[in-house]
């Protein structure tokens, strides 16, 4: 079908046909309406390549996500997926295994590619190489800064969300509170570390922290196996994301111990199977939606535009659930 036999159809001028297609604002809702219909009734698809060219805009946006084993990266790319497609956008996702040359190439690729901007989960792919070929295209962080200058931020309050866990575990009578945490080359992993040490503080109480570098359920299976066997004094875990806390419930079911009856376990994200698990994970829950719903409203706000770069803290909260409680032997939390 051709752009000609829609304007036939319609009764109206080819030049109409393509403003009412590209959605120009100089064309009347009936007149759209009446070309909309024809080329859906022809089944007539534009050549997008030409409209591009044309509007100079390929209404694209690439979103480079660490991976996609993790949910929690899954559920942030669906909400801005899905407002993307809701402004008539359509999103090139680009998963680069937190890998850094990966990360760079793909900003290249996506350059060449003339998308309209980028949302970018960096962090450690960040740095002077990939702020460089971002040079001058809408970008937004979200979750993990990427140090790239005139970028929108948009993440949660990881260090409040650290504070959180550890002040309930207080709460509920424990003294030793070990914390399982994420590498030291990423920022949500110091701030949680940051918000662990904050509340120790606060209540006087000793730390015990043991670092991984993978933030996933290995990391977390590894790390409660060493902390049984060099710090059996402790009674709770506060584990830097979910999947750690995942490891963490596996490792201490194979060693015989009961969560929360001998241990405690606090997790951080609220993926959608921290309800499920046995016992349900109590977890600092992020909103992983809105993260990536802002995400994408504020780069495609963004285009077009030379506004001063924003920077959003999106609040977190405590979802209690079965895997705390007071430890065993106490009187519970006034105990001395
Ligand atoms: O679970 C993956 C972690 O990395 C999350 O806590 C999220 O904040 C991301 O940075």
């Amino acid at each position: 079908m051709t752009i000609r036999e829609v304007a036939q159809a319609a009764g109206v001028s080819i030049a109409t046909v393509s403003r009412a297609l590209n959605g120009e604002s100089r064309v009347s809702a009936a007149t759209r309406a009446r070309v909309t219909a024809a080329a859906e009734r022809l089944g007539y698809l534009p050549n997008e390549l030409a409209r591009s060219l044309h509007a100079g805009s390929t209404r694209t946006i690439g979103l480079v996500v660490p991976d996609l084993t993790n949910p929690f990266f899954p559920e942030l790319v669906q909400a801005a997926v899905a407002l993307a497609d809701e402004r008539g956008h359509l999103v090139l996702l680009c998963p680069t295994a937190d890998d850094r040359d990966t990360a760079y190439r793909t900003a290249v690729a996506l350059r060449r590619k003339q998308v309209d901007g980028v949302i970018l989960i960096g962090d450690r792919i960040g740095g002077a190489r990939l702020a460089e070929v971002l040079r001058g295209l809408p970008v937004v962080t979200v979750d993990r800064e990427a140090h790239v200058p005139g970028a929108d931020v948009i993440l949660s309050a990881h260090r409040e969300g650290g504070r959180l866990a550890v002040r309930h575990l207080v709460e509920c009578g424990h003294r030793h509170i070990a914390h399982l945490a994420g590498p030291d080359t990423l920022r949500v992993s110091r701030d949680r570390l940051a918000g662990y040490s904050d509340a120790l503080a606060e209540a006087g109480l000793p730390e015990v922290v043991l670092a991984g570098d993978g933030l996933d359920e290995a990391d977390g299976y590894r790390l409660t196996g060493e902390l049984l066997a060099r710090h059996p004094e402790c009674t709770a875990v506060f584990a830097a994301n979910d999947m750690m806390a995942v490891g963490a419930l596996s490792a201490l079911r194979a060693k015989g111990f009961d969560v929360p009856g001998d241990i405690s376990v606090v997790g951080f994200d609220d993926i959608h199977l921290a309800g499920y698990l046995r016992p349900t994970l109590t977890t600092v829950r992020q909103d992983t939606a809105l993260l990536g719903r802002r995400a994408a409203a504020a780069l495609l706000d963004r285009i077009g535009t030379d506004a001063p770069p924003i920077r959003e803290v999106v609040p977190v909260e405590l979802f209690v659930r079965e895997s705390t409680a007071p430890p065993k032997n106490t009187g519970g939390p006034d105990a001395p």
